[in-house]
Order: structure tokens, then C-alpha cells, then sequence
């Protein structure tokens, strides 16, 4: 019997599936088809996949042509399967020609016809989510080359008050300027909001009203009252409604949340995170992009660290800063009380620290090296070395496409987003307006 395996996404399975699969399966007597898992998709860079695991693996079965369907886990595992199935003929289409000429050595390589015109890509591209980013500032850059890589996403154009500005941008990341707000969300059906965070409130309520979903840039906004009335207005209007704070969405640090939950390291006593820069002459456009000095710049990042691990329930804070001539805080430790646990926070835009991340449970510590806001690895540690393990996962370029990834997910499937909740935002909006307000803040 002539044994024959083939390999996929199959998302929003086509024609070309179809025909790839019916030439698979004549090549041989028995046909065996392997679809990626989501995991897998993502650990290879594939963000964008839209059916899940089940339903694909339900197309290839409704086929009839699949004699076995099998899941595609993790890298190198074309190799264990061939040997494993005694397979004689691995095959997948000519996209993929000389790619695979290593499994010669194992079996017969034969690259199919593909079938012209037609590809998961081009489908997903015709649900495309349109976007329009709101504000000039230099994270669009960064954000529109990490679109690419999410797909799925029609950038429809970008605007700013400052004409100049807006012009400049434009020219650079090569998006239409709008000089009319009202244009852009006539055009779009989502925004991503990139202007510094006194304008975040104005910005998100104005694109809420006009129906669009919204992306916002860290922190959410500086004010409680204000973040719950912009949920509220989401929740009547059913739109979705993110912060960009890209580490919550990363892949390691997704998988750090249940590894802290699940009691590996036993009851969690404290949480330690630090983020610390130096902007030397450019730091008084730092404290204009940020509209303040290090907690409104960076305390986001320790707050998600600390919510996600100890609850939003805290009992008090306090603040210890260093304050520049212009009552800038250019360094900020603080700490967050809760009723058996502590978070300390250290945020910096003039000094540096060790940029890590350590949580301290009764039975180990998680520890996850500089720059912790950008991990693809972490280690859990006990007081018996042998017992210690590391976790390894991919944190590409900059990350951003992790959370456009989410955002799209969450408007295409119209689903609230669960990676960072309402709860949480409102409780790092809550710690930033008490340091605004001078609460519990000392000086050094
Ligand atoms: N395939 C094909 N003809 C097409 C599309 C896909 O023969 N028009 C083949 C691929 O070469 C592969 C199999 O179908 O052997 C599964 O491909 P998959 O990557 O799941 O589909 P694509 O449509 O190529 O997906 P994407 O656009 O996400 O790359």
C-alpha cells in the first residue's frame, strides 16, 4: 500500500485545497493529512488564521478524500510522522518548491500543482478589517510595518490636527492624510489611537460616537470617571474598545498569566517589575509624547504585570519620585498593597535599572529577564535547582502585531477582548490618576 501525507492551514478551506488534496490523494492508496494547530500557526509566524483547529480539521473530513487527519504540533515534526506512518510520498503544492527537498532523505518529495487564483490569504484579505490612525507620532511607523504581518487589514488613511505634521507622516509610512476627521470615519470601521494621553479621552469618545471600534495607545486615559464612561459608551454601542499595551498580548507573557495562576509557585507574595530609560536630549519630546514623566510614560507596563498576577482588588498605594525642576517625575517607585501580597512598580525616564520582571510564590519565583516587556523566554525557579524550567516562545520585531492581531480577531469575530480586561484598565487608570492628584507620593 502506497502511503501518501500532506501538510496545511486549510483555513477557510477553497477549491485549492480541494484539488491539492484529490492530486494528493492519487498519488497513492492511502492518504494522510496533517493540519497545523493554532499554536503551531502562531509559533511560525501564522497570526492571522481564521477558523479554528476544529473546523478545519472538519473541512479536510468533509472531503472524503483524507483516510487520516492528523495535527501538526511543532517543528520537525514532518520527519517523526514520516517514519512513524511509513509514509512513501510526502507532498504539498508548488508554492513550496525546493522548500522541503530535505525530506527526500526520508520519503519521495513531489510538489503539486497549485490551483491559480485562489489562496486563504486572499479570502481573509476580503473580510479586511479598515483602519484609520488618529495622531502623527512616531509609533505609526512601527505600527504600519507590523501590519503586514497580521494581514487581514485595509489601512485606509491617517489623520492629525497638525496639518504639517499629519503631511510629514504621511509622506513617510506612505498613508492617504485626511484633513477632515469626519472623511476618515466615514471611510473606516476601526481607529487606532496614537496621540499622547491627554487627548486620549477626547479622541476615543469621538470615535466611539461615530461607531467605530477602537485601538488606543498606552495609557488608556488619565482620569477613572472618564475611562468607565468610554466603556460604557462601548458597551451601548456593542464596539470593541483596546488598549495597545503590546506585552499583554505577547505570546510568552500569555503564558506566564496561567503558569503564575495555576499555583506552580505556590501563593503569590509579591510582584516586582521595573522598566527604566534614559532619553538624554530627547527627553523633553518624551515628556510631550507622554504628557507627564515616567508613570504616565511607563507604569503601564508593571500595573499589567501586577493586576494580572495579584487581582485588581488593591487596598492602597504610595508613591516615591524624583521630580525634575519643572515637577516632571523622571523616577518612580511605588507600591501596591493588597490584602496578602505586594506589587512594586520602578519607572523611570532619566535613570536605569535592571529591566526585569520577578514574582515571589511560597514554593518558587518566576524570573523573566530585560527587557521583561519583550520576553520570548522565562524561567520558574525553586529552592531545588533540578526542579527549575525554562519556557521559551517567539517575541517578533517590535511585538506590536500581537495586539492588531487581537484587535482584529475581537472586531471581525465581534467578541469583547478577554486578554486585558475593562477591570484591568480601569485599575492602572485608577493608580495613575492618584499619582496625578499627589496621593501618597514622597519625594527624594
Ligand atoms: N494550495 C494549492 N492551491 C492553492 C492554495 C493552496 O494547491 N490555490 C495548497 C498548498 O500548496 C498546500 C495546501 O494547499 O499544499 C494547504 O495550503 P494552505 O497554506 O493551508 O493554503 P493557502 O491558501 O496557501 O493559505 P495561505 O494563503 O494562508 O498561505
Amino acid at each position: 500500500m502506497k502511503k501518501v501525507i500532506t501538510y496545511g492551514t486549510y483555513d477557510l478551506f477553497h477549491d485549492g485545497h480541494y484539488n491539492l488534496l484529490k492530486n494528493a490523494k492519487n498519488l497513492g492508496d492511502y492518504l494522510i493529512v496533517a493540519v497545523t494547530s493554532d499554536a503551531f500557526d502562531k509559533a511560525r509566524g501564522k497570526l492571522n488564521v481564521h477558523d479554528s483547529l476544529v473546523q478545519r480539521i472538519k473541512n479536510v473530513e468533509n472531503t472524503g478524500l483524507a483516510d487520516e487527519i492528523i495535527v501538526e504540533e511543532y517543528f520537525g515534526q514532518k520527519i517523526d510522522d514520516i517514519k512513524k506512518h511509513d509514509i512513501d510520498i510526502f507532498t504539498v503544492g508548488s508554492d513550496w518548491i525546493g522548500h522541503f527537498d530535505y525530506l527526500n532523505e526520508y520519503c519521495k518529495v513531489i510538489y503539486l500543482d497549485r490551483t491559480m487564483g485562489i489562496s486563504s490569504t486572499e479570502l481573509r484579505n476580503k473580510k479586511a478589517v479598515n483602519l484609520g490612525i488618529i495622531g502623527a507620532y512616531d509609533i505609526v511607523l512601527r505600527f504600519k510595518n507590523e501590519l503586514k504581518f497580521v494581514g487581514g487589514i485595509n489601512l485606509v488613511g491617517i489623520y492629525d490636527e497638525d496639518a504639517d505634521k499629519l503631511n510629514a507622516m504621511a509622506y513617510k509610512v506612505e498613508i492617504n492624510p485626511y484633513k477632515d476627521i469626519n472623511s476618515l470615519y466615514a471611510d473606516v470601521d476601526s481607529i487606532y489611537i496614537a496621540t499622547p494621553p491627554k487627548y486620549h479621552y477626547k479622541d476615543i469618545k469621538n470615535a466611539l460616537l461615530n461607531d467605530k471600534h477602537v485601538l488606543c495607545e498606552f495609557p488608556f486615559c488619565l482620569d477613572t470617571n472618564e475611562a468607565k464612561e468610554l466603556f460604557e459608551i462601548a458597551e451601548a454601542r456593542k464596539l470593541i474598545l483596546m488598549e495597545a499595551l503590546k506585552t499583554a498580548y505577547c505570546p510568552a507573557f500569555c503564558k506566564i498569566v496561567p503558569i503564575v495562576k495555576s499555583g506552580l509557585i505556590g501563593n503569590i507574595l509579591s510582584v516586582d517589575a521595573c522598566f527604566t530609560q534614559v532619553h538624554d536630549s530627547k527627553i523633553t519630546e518624551q515628556i510631550e509624547l507622554a504628557s507627564g514623566g515616567s508613570i504616565n510614560a511607563l507604569a503601564s507596563y508593571p500595573l499589567l504585570a501586577i493586576f494580572k498576577f495579584l487581582g485588581v482588588s488593591y487596598l492602597d498605594v504610595n508613591f516615591v519620585s524624583k521630580f525634575n525642576s519643572d515637577g516632571i517625575d523622571i523616577f518612580t517607585k511605588f507600591n501596591i498593597l493588597f490584602k496578602d501580597a505586594i506589587g512594586t512598580g520602578t519607572v523611570a525616564i532619566d535613570a536605569k535599572n535592571e529591566g526585569t520582571l520577578t514574582v515571589t510564590g511560597t514554593k518558587g519565583y518566576l524570573y523573566v529577564p530585560a527587557p521583561w516587556w519583550k520576553t520570548d523566554y522565562f524561567e520558574v525557579r525553586f529552592e531545588d535547582i533540578n526542579k527549575n524550567n525554562k519556557y521559551f516562545y517567539r517575541f517578533e520585531a517590535d511585538g506590536l502585531r500581537y495586539e492588531i492581531n487581537s484587535f482584529i480577531d475581537c472586531v471581525r469575530n465581534k467578541i469583547a477582548n478577554v486578554v486585558l480586561t475593562k477591570e484591568e484598565i480601569l485599575a492602572e487608570v485608577s493608580i495613575i490618576e492618584k499619582f496625578s492628584s499627589k496621593y501618597n507620593v514622597k519625594n527624594i
